[in-house]
């Protein structure tokens, strides 16, 4: 399973990229907003920063305004991925821009039906959104199996991407569950990193080296 960075900070996705674990970057309207920058800026900059995939969201309910926004966006760099919700409209723009080979990426997906949909309208990428239906006493771990199953079973070739991930266990339980992809909370790759064992061995190790 690949990582992504899920985040609109540059700083955050320059941190991440220097450890070397991250190979793309997704971002939503909530992430840019928060940054309070100039949107096709952050993009731009995002895209020097990683060499893979960047998605960016489109604003539009309107599959002809969708598209307008995906032929900009895209546009910008040709990593940029464009993230659409999975409405009838959106499909509709995946179907087109898949023609027009520009990649989406499928958002806001809650069920099995959903991604399916997606992947058959054209998507390149699905987003399942792990987090929030475990937020609603829902198994979103589950989703992203029942989805990894079909599209082996289909032999369908789109990504998924584990999507509203907040702790280090469920990134394990979506690469166990077969997810292509988990895009991450900067604070949930810090996490990763973390076990009072090492902290302990780092130090015991330094106090046997300094008693020489
Ligand atoms: O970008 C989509 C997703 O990762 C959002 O996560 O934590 O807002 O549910 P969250």
């Amino acid at each position: 399973m690949k990582l992504f960075i899920d985040t609109a900070n540059t700083q955050e996705i320059r941190d991440a990229a220097s450890i070397g674990v991250i190979c793309g970057v997704t971002t939503n309207p909530t992430l840019v907003a928060k940054e309070g920058r100039d949107f096709s800026d952050v993009i731009q900059e995002i895209a020097e920063i990683v060499d893979g995939p960047i998605s960016a969201e489109v604003m539009a309910d309107d599959c002809n305004g969708m598209i307008a926004e995906a032929r900009t966006l895209s546009k910008i760099h040709p990593n940029i991925v464009i993230k659409i919700p999975v409405t009838q409209e959106g499909l509709k723009a995946v179907h087109q821009l898949a023609k027009e080979g520009i990649r989406t990426n499928v958002t806001l997906i809650f069920s099995p039906s959903q991604a399916l949909l997606a992947a058959r309208a054209g998507a390149s990428f699905v987003s399942p959104f792990v987090g929030r239906l475990n937020d609603i006493s829902n198994d979103g771990i589950t989703l992203i199996k029942t989805i990894a199953d079909i599209f082996s079973l289909h032999n369908i070739k789109t990504e998924i991407i584990a999507a509203s991930i907040r702790d280090p266990q469920s990134v394990v339980a979506c690469a166990k569950a077969g997810a292509h992809i988990a895009t991450l909370p900067y604070k949930v790759i810090q996490a990763m990193f973390v076990h009072p064992l090492t902290d302990a061995g780092i130090q015991k190790f330094k106090k046997d080296w300094n008693k020489k």
